[in-house]
């Protein structure tokens, strides 16, 4: 089963993700993910990436596309793999079917751009694990602490106001044709596509996808 999250920067990608990857048992690939972890070890990728990543732009389709076909070729993704983040342009979404990367699912989550700054705004994340708190939707049981290591949380780098609104922008501009792209989609490989009101609770949410995918 092989599926992308397609949606706004704070739409509930990740979150989802962490739903669907022990539901389906297949590996989440976070590409925002692999680059802040990139950027963290400083590596080449990571020093490339960095300046595109804190004003809210994308990082060239070049740094990203061989990122993606080199991860799914690894083991865990034999069963499947759950896409968050990528694809997001039109030539990494085009580079896949050159490929013949099989996706299954397109599942786009929707949400309104006010309701996405309300939630990016009080974002903390747990980074060795990628878990995903909101300090009123999702608060942790302690305050600024992980739930199951007790380590401190973080403000991603990117959640401040004004890439928030840049991000927004670049999605809207770059990331939504896709949406076109999968429901206009010809040809055998077509992925079944469908659109998801991301504005319920996180796992109302989970359970409505987890009904529409057919194993
Ligand atoms: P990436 O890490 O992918 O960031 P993003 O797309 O901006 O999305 P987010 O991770 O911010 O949001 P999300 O949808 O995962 O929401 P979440 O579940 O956390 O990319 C970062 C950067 O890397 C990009 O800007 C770009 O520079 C680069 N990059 C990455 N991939 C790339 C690619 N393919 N090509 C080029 N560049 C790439 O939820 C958000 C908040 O809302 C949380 O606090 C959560 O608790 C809360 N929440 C979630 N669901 C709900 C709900 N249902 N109700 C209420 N609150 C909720
Ligand atoms: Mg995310």
């Amino acid at each position: 089963m092989n599926i992308i999250l397609l949606g706004a920067p704070g739409a509930g990608k990740g979150t989802q993700a962490k739903f669907l990857k022990d539901h389906f048992q297949i590996p989440q690939i976070s590409t925002g993910d692999m680059l802040r972890e990139a950027v963290a070890k400083k590596s080449a990728l990571g020093n490339k990436a960095k300046e595109f990543m804190d004003t809210g732009k994308l990082v060239p389709d070049s740094l990203i596309i061989d990122l993606v076909k080199l991860r799914i070729q690894q083991d865990d993704c034999k069963n499947g793999f759950l896409l968050d983040g990528f694809p997001r342009t039109i030539p990494q979404a085009n580079a896949m079917n050159a490929a013949k990367i099989q996706i299954n699912y397109v599942i786009e989550i929707d949400v309104p751009d006010d309701e996405i700054i309300k939630r990016l705004g009080g974002r903390r994340i747990h980074p060795a694990s990628g878990r995903i708190y909101h300090v009123t939707n999702n608060p942790p049981k302690v305050q600024n602490l992980d739930d199951i290591t007790g380590e401190p949380l973080i403000i991603r780098d990117d959640d401040r106001q004004d890439t928030i609104l840049k991000r927004l922008a670049t999605y809207h501009e770059q990331t939504k044709p896709l949406v076109d792209f999968y429901k206009n989609f010809v040809g055998e490989n077509r992925p079944t596509y469908f659109r998801i009101d991301g504005t319920e609770q996180a796992e109302k949410i989970s359970s409505v996808i987890q009904k529409k995918i057919v194993q």
